[in-house]
């Protein structure tokens, strides 16, 4: 069979992605109840992290480790991908070496390329264009929180970038609205906007995007990789706060999400992460059960 990988939520069918969602939850609750599970015993994930992380790194060697396997963490300072060998070459190399690959890095392509010369899984971890791990823990913690996804509307308000891009193919597969407010030159890809317009709708202000909205979400305004145009982004984002006076605009049964690391006083207030619609930190641990359950999938 062919080797499957998860590139974008688009790489899972509907139903393959909602049975990933329903075993997260369950593993969550092996893990509460201290269910011993180790079914990777003797394999090993490969990271790459060109990018810094917390959450991802964590949730992914501590999955791995809850299996029973281990996990070997790469980055360009002392591998050779950091001194110019080519990403084919390495995934060639590293695929016969593991048993499934996660990579963190800037440009898409290189995720693609890597997963097309690789024999083994490979997850995306977070690109310049989507984070759908993120994604996957998002929507099981909606789940927990609110139940069937179908037929909700969401809200996304900052910056059209890669969580946007995710959230856009998750409405798509999902079966749900979502509406997008960002600045003017900060929107998603034009061209994605048009393919998905079916269920993903750009708005013009955030207030626009939450009226009776039952999850809201955003993220920081300058991404990794963006940090010359910090001052620029803060001037331009400035109306594009989430906050509890914003958030009483949405549904009243509205939750709020954010991937962090948070800006507070830029992307959200300093109150919000306090504020009892955030479920910010359910949001976070699931990472490690959507990514056990994804891998669990990706390796079977
Ligand atoms: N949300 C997220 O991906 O966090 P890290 O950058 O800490 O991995
Ligand atoms: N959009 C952010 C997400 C961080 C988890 C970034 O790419 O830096």
């Amino acid at each position: 069979m062919a080797v499957r990988h998860f590139l974008t939520l688009l790489d899972l069918s509907p139903a393959e992605l909602l049975e990933v969602l329903h075993r997260a939850i369950e593993l969550k609750k092996m893990r509460a109840e201290g269910v011993v599970y180790e079914p990777f015993k003797g394999k090993v994930l490969g990271m790459i992290f060109e990018k810094s992380s917390t959450r991802t790194r964590v949730s992914f060697e501590a999955g791995m480790a809850q299996f029973g396997g281990s996990a070997i963490f790469l980055s360009p300072r002392d591998t050779q991908l950091g001194r110019g060998e080519p990403v084919e070459d390495s995934a060639r190399v590293i695929s016969r070496m593991v048993d499934i690959v996660m990579i963190r890095t800037f440009a898409h392509d290189i995720i693609e390329r890597f997963a097309a010369h690789s024999r083994v899984p490979v997850i995306n971890g977070l690109t310049d264009d989507h984070h759908p791990c993120q994604i996957l823990a998002d929507l099981q913690t909606f789940i927990e929180h609110r139940g069937d996804l179908k037929g909700k509307t969401f809200a996304w308000v900052g910056d059209g970038n890669n969580m946007c891009n995710s959230y856009i193919h998750a409405a798509h597969q999902l079966d749900f609205q979502l509406r997008i407010a960002c600045p003017y030159g900060f929107e998603p890809d034009p061209e994605v906007l048009t393919q998905y317009k079916h269920c993903a709708t750009l708005v013009k202000t955030a207030e626009d995007a939450v009226a009776g909205a039952h999850l809201i979400a955003t993220d920081v305004w300058t991404s990794m990789g963006q940090e010359a145009e910090q001052s620029i982004r803060k001037r331009r984002f400035a109306t594009y706060q989430v906050n509890p006076r914003l958030m009483d605009l949405a549904s009243p049964d509205a939750i709020f999400m954010h991937c962090l690391p948070a800006h507070r006083g830029e992307e959200i207030s300093e109150d919000m992460l306090d504020d009892p619609r955030a479920v910010v930190w359910d949001e976070a641990e699931n990472r490690l059960h959507a990514q056990k359950a994804l891998m669990e999938f990706l390796m079977r």
